[in-house]
């Protein structure tokens, strides 16, 4: 199963062009440390890897729920040890979210807008929760 919200909103990006500079910019906008994180990736192909993730990651937990709640689970916990706030997943999805308002404009629908935030906000919950203890 798919969620139309999620996937129509990604085909009309994906229509627009590759919003990979304009998450990024959005990422660093709102947490200017963020940025320094990515110093090793010169090429750009770690945060364009990780972009992809995240999108396949919304599109699971907004369809099929296959994968995406341990992946994120597992992820929050090797991301802290990169140094990534486990906030910071929440504000991923945020950049995603405000790039992709800022590229569809008046074609960004409410419909988009109430199927990211429930995606966002249960990337929020998962990465926040701390599964086993200790860790
Ligand atoms: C949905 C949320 C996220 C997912 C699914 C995700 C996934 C990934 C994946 C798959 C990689 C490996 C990419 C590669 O080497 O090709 C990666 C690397 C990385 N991620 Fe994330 N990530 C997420 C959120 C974040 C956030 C919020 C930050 C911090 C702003 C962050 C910082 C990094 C950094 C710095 C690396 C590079 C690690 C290295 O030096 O090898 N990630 N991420």
């Amino acid at each position: 199963m798919s969620n139309e919200a999620i996937e129509e909103s990604l085909a009309r990006i994906a229509a627009w062009g590759d919003p990979t500079a304009r998450v990024y910019e959005a990422l660093y906008a709102a947490d200017p440390a963020l940025a320094a994180l990515f110093g090793n990736d010169e090429s750009g192909a770690v945060r364009g890897h990780m972009l992809y993730e995240a999108l396949e990651v919304a599109r699971d937990l907004a369809g099929a729920r296959a994968y995406g709640a341990h992946f994120l689970a597992a992820e929050s916990v090797n991301h802290e040890h990169l140094g990534v706030p486990r906030a910071a997943f929440a504000a991923f999805y945020d950049a995603i979210i405000a790039a992709f308002a800022d590229i569809l404009g008046p074609a960004w629908t409410p419909d988009f807008a109430a199927a990211w935030a429930r995606v966002r906000e249960e990337a929020r919950a998962i990465a926040n929760a701390r599964l086993i203890p200790g860790i």
